[in-house]
């Protein structure tokens, strides 16, 4: 967290978000440190469970682990920081989309699948949609942590708009 500290403070644009991929890529490969047994899916909550493992005292650079057991799916949203998704196991799929919420209906620009030793880095107006099936653990890491973030813009498919919308759901804060 030191390292990507130390790129943000350099600015944030694509070449900074390219660096905090990598990092984040570097720490995936002490894949033992992070097993399924340690960070379960929640089967309260679909099978899905968020786990923060770092965060700073004002709400920045936050890195957790997602466990998800077998299906989970985000619209199409943005994130207001910057944020990397980094694969330990099984597979995520993230859609790209060329147009945000001031642009109408979003349009898929491109796709790419998060896997052990792969990874997806968005700057904090980048929109993008994540759909997993059979399971997936993987690294998220924000510029700031999710629960303090302001409303964040997303995709409502039923009512083909953008809304807002404010991270309730429960992370398991397993800092020691
Ligand atoms: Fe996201």
């Amino acid at each position: 967290m030191a390292d990507i500290r130390a790129i943000d403070a350099e600015g944030i644009n694509r070449d900074a978000v390219e660096l905090i991929r990598r990092r984040l890529l570097v720490l995936a490969q002490l894949s033992d440190l992070f097993p399924w047994s340690e960070f379960p899916p929640d089967e309260s909550r679909d099978g899905n469970a968020l786990y923060l493992l770092s965060q700073d005292d004002d709400h920045r650079f936050a890195l957790y682990i997602q466990s998800v057991e077998d299906k989970t799916e985000a619209p199409p949203h943005d994130h207001l920081t910057w944020a990397c998704i980094v694969g330990l196991e099984g597979e995520e799929i993230n859609r790209k989309y060329d147009t945000g919420p001031r642009d109408g209906p979003p349009h898929v620009s491109d796709e790419f699948a998060v896997r052990p030793g792969t990874g997806i880095g968005f700057l904090p107006d980048d929109v993008h949609s994540i759909h997993i099936s059979g399971g997936a653990l993987n690294f998220h890491c924000y510029g700031h942590d999710l629960l303090d973030l302001p409303a964040r813009n997303y995709w409502d498919e039923r009512e083909q708009e953008w809304r807002t919308m404010k991270v309730q759901f429960p992370i398991i804060d397993v800092r020691s």
